[in-house]
């Protein structure tokens, strides 16, 4: 099989690129990951770049610089899919125009439900049952696109913010790979 040429986007611990890595290795999955960009040089992820021998590159720029770099990038290595995985960047629409139909992103929250930031807090505040993450296509609203898979979680009165970020989690390392094997299929 032909694998996608992808890029992965990150801005802190990396986990969701971890797991795309270890699916990756799967010779039937549909993507290889040929690059990493991360807008922040602390950017826990970038090891796992490093121990996967995955090129990578720290654009610590203003989203202008960023996106230009970022672009002549992705457009050298043939990317054909970038995957947004704690991407603490909003891509302008010029950007994403670009690559219509070819950016996704994981969101920790049921979309349309709980979009931006502070998703978990919002979430136990409203006394909500269930929470999850979404998989999606990115377009030029803030975690708007159309969706690809969504993974609901169960909220128990005990927990905290802390143990719902740690469940939700582990469910986004397991749909994240699965969103990117339906969109080739
Ligand atoms: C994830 O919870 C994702 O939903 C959100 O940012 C977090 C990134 O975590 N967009 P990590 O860097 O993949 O560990």
């Amino acid at each position: 099989m032909v694998k996608q040429r992808t890029c992965i986007f990150i801005s802190g611990t990396g986990s969701n690129l971890k797991s795309i890595i270890n699916h990756s290795r799967d010779p039937n999955f549909p993507i290889k990951i040929n690059l990493v960009l991360t807008n922040n040089k602390d950017a826990k992820g970038i090891k796992y770049a490093k121990k996967f021998s995955i090129p990578f590159k720290v654009l610590e720029y203003s989203n202008k610089k960023f996106e230009r770099i970022a672009l002549r990038e992705v457009i050298g290595k043939k990317i054909k899919l970038i995957c947004l995985a704690g991407f603490m960047k909003i891509l302008s629409k010029n950007f994403i125009r670009n690559f219509d139909g070819k950016i996704i992103n994981i969101h920790p929250s049921l979309l349309p439900k709980y979009k931006g930031l502070n998703t978990f807090k919002r979430v136990l505040k409203n006394n909500e049952r269930y929470t999850g993450c979404t998989v999606h296509f990115v377009d030029e609203k803030l975690d708007n696109g159309r969706i690809i898979l969504k993974k609901r979680v169960k909220i128990y009165n005990s927990e905290n913010e802390q143990i719902l970020k740690k469940k939700v989690q582990n469910e986004e390392h397991r749909i994240y790979s699965m969103a990117i094997r339906k969109i080739y299929i």
